[in-house]
């Protein structure tokens, strides 16, 4: 519920913005306040008549005279809410937001909050993707701005792929989450992602295939559920999402020591493809191709940081979930990996290189717990979080 929660929903020009007139009413339900601003272009869209009617409340548009700044100055209108939610985002009011211009009261608003802000964004499948929208949108995310959908479907304009705004209730579900309204609300989770780096010398390292993305999926799913995540990562290829502890980190010892420092948590997901082995006589120096003959490398065995965890005797998290990324036999390692490390869930999947999983978009996986084996179909990496973390927040008895 969002009881006393008040929204400033900013509506954009695009098709979508019937949705948005929906999502007032939904937000209503969950006992929220609702704000509407209307945009210039949006107004062409839906009225400002039915927005109000709908929120109840009066609705700021971008005309706005000095009777309405006597009423509530910009300043004030943008940080008397909770959340600011934009939907539909148009390409055009992302395009100001990632520019910081002010020039109408949207945008002036988007730069004078200080709350956070989602956004859900709605376009042409070409404008979507176009270079400049992805440019934007990665500078609103690297800014703290929280995104949902676009989901891909068949379009307004005729064409199909991704672009559609997000449903209602996923934009509900974002709502909750940006507010930290969601069933992990209170819990800690802790999650370990990417690769380890191991040296050989100041400039050479061993390294897996790993790029991190499974984990900061999970870690942006948990976060959404409303649980306080510590993340811990190899350096991935993927960015750490937003709104999360996160620990840098390079070899397994220190991923080690940073688990250990975020300790205690009530859930522990270990997705990091951490290595076996380091180079036990890692070179102080560059070594030397001319110093004759291939390098004579030992080494030692890494510190198991899941084993470490499951097998705690104080202060263990109540949930212990490790990863296990096979190429044969997935089922049978995954349930021999889960009693050898005493971890309570084994997430196994199949990573030989003819699947595509490894640093790949999708994941095909195995859910091992005590009570057997859940084959999962194969999905995008973001909705495998999804899952996971739902499936989390129910076995803590939050679901
Ligand atoms: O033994 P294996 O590497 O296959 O186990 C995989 C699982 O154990 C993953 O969850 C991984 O994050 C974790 N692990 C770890 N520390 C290690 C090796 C693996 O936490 N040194």
């Amino acid at each position: 519920m969002l009881t006393g929660k008040r929204i400033l929903l900013i509506i954009g020009g695009g098709i979508a913005a019937y949705k948005s007139l929906d999502l007032i009413r939904r937000l209503r339900d969950e006992g929220a306040g609702v704000t509407p601003v209307l945009t210039r272009a949006a107004e062409e869209f839906v009225t400002p008549l039915s927005a109000s009617a709908l929120a109840a409340e009066k609705v700021y548009r971008d005309l706005f005279d000095l009777t309405d700044e006597a009423e509530m100055g910009h300043i004030e209108l943008s940080r008397a809410a909770d959340l600011v939610v934009v939907a539909p985002a148009t390409a055009d009011l992302m395009a100001k937001m990632a520019g910081g211009h002010a020039n109408d009261l949207a945008s002036t608003l988007l730069m004078a909050t200080d709350k956070r802000v989602l956004i859900a964004p709605a376009m042409n499948v070409r404008m979507w993707e176009h270079a400049a929208t992805r440019r934007n949108l990665a500078t609103l995310q690297g800014d703290g701005v929280r995104v949902v959908g676009p989901n891909e479907g068949d379009m307004a304009c005729g064409e199909f792929g991704p672009g559609r705004m997000a449903e209602v209730p996923e934009i509900v579900a974002g709502v909750r989450a940006a507010l930290g309204e969601g069933p992990l609300k209170g819990k800690h989770v802790l999650v370990t992602s990417g690769p380890t780096h191991e040296p050989i010398d100041p400039v050479r390292y061993i390294a897996n295939r790993s790029s991190g993305a499974q984990g900061a999926a999970l870690a942006a799913a948990l976060r959404d559920l409303g649980a306080r995540v510590s993340f811990i990562t190899g350096p991935a290829s993927v960015a750490s999402p937003a709104g999360v502890a996160v620990a840098q980190v390079e070899t397994a010892r220190e991923m080690e020591a940073a688990v250990q420092a975020a300790l205690p948590a009530d859930v522990a997901v270990f997705a990091a493809a951490v290595a076996d082995w380091r180079v036990e006589n890692a070179a102080g120096e560059k070594m030397k191709k001319d110093a004759g003959g291939a390098p004579d490398l030992s080494f030692a065995e890494n510190p198991d940081i899941l084993a470490g965890v499951a097998q705690m005797t104080a202060g263990r998290p109540e949930l212990v979930v490790g990863f296990a990324a096979e190429t044969t036999d997935v089922i049978t390692h995954a349930e021999a990996k889960r009693a050898r490390k005493g971890c309570d869930w084994i997430v196994a999947n199949d990573v030989s290189p003819e699947t595509g999983i490894m640093g790949g978009a999708e994941n095909a996986v195995h859910l091992v717990t005590a009570d057997g084996v859940e084959d999962w179909p194969r999905m995008g990496k973001d909705e495998v979080a999804r899952r996971l973390a739902a499936r989390i927040a129910e076995a803590l008895g939050a679901g």
